[in-house]
């Protein structure tokens, strides 16, 4: 198998900030995955959750990459219990997992967080039905959060969360070191990408990155986006894996349509406001809310994006 071609598409994984926090050890018998304690954002992610939820979302990349390829996987998870760093070991097998689609290599280079504003038109009900059937077969559970009050409650829960982060210096720091970066950074949010500042009309609050967004064209109509919460039954980075693998899924899948996503934690790294979303938004209050993707049709002048930029292989595999 070329495995660098799949480690190509691996890191092409969305991740908090862009901290791209994986490591790779290549194997006689296979791959391996670790988290990079040193790119841990302690202050916004205390934790880790947001980082292994990156390191799931670059596991579902490199499995679908070895897909493409016509290359099986077997994937042990956590494989060594003293040792939680050590996320995965992905060994060659003959055939490829019935949950992997190989065809979503094709979306890989082109899908991005998109944070424009999105269309007015609602995303249809088969693609969200789509969405949560791939949480579904993982035991991933999914809220498609469409009630008016359930998603007022959500939007003041996300403002609560900005304001608290925002009073938090070391949260600020971690904020201007890992946003507003210019061409030629190799990680971290470009300038570019930061959400326009100021309501929109009908779009859920987001985190504010420091940078300069180009000006954003009027649009006589609210936005419309489907809002996704993905919650498990467990709170372990076994779960907090399989969180990511199934948001890779579903980024993909929303791209292959043609829609934009933007992933957003900021309300689930403040101990209140996560506990808000699971007794007042999600629909089992026994399971632990994990990540949200708001997830809409993107507006004719969002265009071209250039891919945001990753590190080379030879940073983060070691052979
Ligand atoms: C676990 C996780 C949490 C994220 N949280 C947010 C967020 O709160 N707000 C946001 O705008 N983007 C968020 N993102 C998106 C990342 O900022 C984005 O993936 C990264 O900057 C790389 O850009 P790309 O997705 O366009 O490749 C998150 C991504 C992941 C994987």
């Amino acid at each position: 198998m070329d495995l660098d071609t799949a480690l190509l598409m691996a890191i092409r994984a969305p991740s908090i900030h862009n901290s791209q926090p994986w490591r790779w050890r290549i194997r006689p018998h296979g791959v391996e995955l670790y988290t990079d304690a040193t790119r841990r954002l302690t202050r916004t992610d205390p934790a880790g959750r947001d980082q292994v939820i990156s390191c799931g979302a670059a596991l579902h990349h490199l499995l679908v990459g070895l897909a493409d390829a016509g290359q099986g996987a077997r994937v042990r998870r956590l494989p060594e219990p003293t040792r939680p760093h050590h996320l995965a070991t992905v060994e060659p097998a003959p055939r490829i997992d019935a949950d992997i689609d190989a065809a979503l290599a094709a979306v890989i280079g082109r899908r991005h967080t998109g944070r424009r504003p999105f269309r007015s038109w609602p995303v249809p009900p088969e693609l969200t039905g789509e969405m949560a059937e791939i949480a579904d077969r993982q035991g991933v559970g999914v809220d498609i959060i469409t009630d008016a009050r359930a998603r007022r409650r959500l939007y003041r829960a996300i403002e609560v969360a900005a304001g608290q982060q925002d009073a938090d210096p070391g949260y600020a720091a971690e904020l201007a070191v890992w946003s507003g970066r210019t061409a030629g950074a190799r990680e971290g949010v470009p300038a570019d990408r930061a959400p326009s500042p100021g309501p929109v009309p009908g779009r859920m609050p987001m985190r504010g990155f420091a940078g300069e967004p180009p000006p954003l064209a009027p649009q006589g109509e609210p936005e419309s986006a489907a809002l996704l919460l993905l919650s498990t039954s467990a709170d372990t980075p076994l779960q907090w894996l399989r969180v990511g693998e199934v948001t890779s899924a579903i980024l993909l899948t929303a791209a292959r349509h043609g829609l934009a996503a933007s992933p957003l934690t900021q309300p689930l790294e403040v101990g209140d406001t996560r506990t808000f979303i699971r007794n007042h938004i999600s629909g089992d209050r026994s399971s632990h809310p994990q990540i949200l993707l708001r997830i809409g049709w993107p507006r004719p002048e969002s265009g071209y994006l250039r891919p945001t930029p990753r590190r080379p292989l030879a940073e983060v595999v070691d052979r």
